[in-house]
């Protein structure tokens, strides 16, 4: 496995590879890989016979007094995991490799239809900056193929669109939620949580759970399930920024017609002085 700083060796090593015939998949991740990165590599193995994966924590999706100081960096133990998995190359760039524009002039890419509601009203500016590092990491490796987790599910759907919006030739695949055995979704920042907090983590999903279970059975209020899985959350030692009932396609609260398997609950909280993401689709 080659270790990548520059765009120039990225573009170099893809470049190879493809004249050896090779299709190119791109795992973008911010490091500190767990088996839920892993998970993305292997869907990504599967479908090209070079995989790149970026290590970057992109200080343009992290909002002031948010964690990209004390982000886990594990560059070493991340490295080991990827070339254990077959990974032709890590690219793991500086800030100035990615970022040579002087603070405040860098061009940004945005997705008005995904990166206000949610997650963009909770973190303002976070999908400009997600959105705009992954159209560079698009542009630096080409890939036929990108491989993003359905953790991040309004990421994955803004993304779709930025490929959608821009016609972009790549393949967006969603790879499954990896769970810990008591529910939890796999996350870099869980380990940010006390062993009190780890205890009582898993709430979240199973807050998720009992309100997809109560959409699929029929209900259709969708303000008083999300208020009672906010109450669950608060009941639990949650600060709940929200629980929403939303259309898969476009994360638009629901329409008459809508059937429950087209619908996904989400649900954001803070534990502590860590913020938990999670979401699970009906049926
Ligand atoms: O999901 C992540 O880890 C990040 O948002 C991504 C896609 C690597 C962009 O920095």
């Amino acid at each position: 496995m080659q270790t990548l700083e520059s765009i120039a060796a990225v573009r170099g090593l893809v470049a190879a590879r493809r004249r050896d015939g090779e299709g190119v998949a791109l795992v973008p991740t911010m490091g500190n890989l767990h088996e839920g990165h892993l998970s993305l590599v292997r869907v990504a193995r599967a479908r090209a016979g070079c995989v790149i994966a970026s290590v970057f924590v992109n200080p343009l999706q992290f909002g002031t007094g948010e964690d990209f100081e004390r982000y886990p960096r594990t560059f070493g133990r991340d490295c080991e995991l990827l070339e254990a998995e077959g990974v032709d190359g890590v690219f793991a760039p500086p800030v100035a490799e990615m970022y040579p524009a002087e603070a405040g002039q860098q061009t940004l890419v945005v997705v008005p239809a995904f990166s206000r509601m949610l997650e963009g009203e909770s973190r303002p500016g976070h999908f400009d900056g997600v959105a705009t590092v992954v159209m560079k990491l698009f542009n630096i490796v080409m890939p036929d193929v990108a491989v993003f987790g359905e953790k991040d599910f309004q990421q994955l759907a803004l993304i779709r669109r930025l490929v959608r919006d821009l016609c972009l030739p790549i393949d967006i695949v969603g790879a499954p939620i990896v769970r810990d055995p008591d529910g939890l979704a796999m996350s870099s920042r869980n380990q940010y949580l006390s062993p009190a907090e780890r205890r009582v983590a898993s709430v979240l999903h199973r807050t998720l759970v009992v309100a997809s279970r109560r959409i699929a059975a029929g209900e259709r209020s969708w303000p008083a399930i999300e208020a009672e899985a906010c109450k669950a959350l608060e009941g639990s030692g949650f600060l709940p920024d929200y629980v929403a009932v939303r259309r898969t396609l476009d994360l638009l609260p629901p329409q008459e017609a809508d059937t429950a398997r087209e619908l996904v609950v989400l649900g954001a909280a803070r534990l502590g002085r860590t913020r938990l993401i999670d979401n699970l689709r009906v049926g």
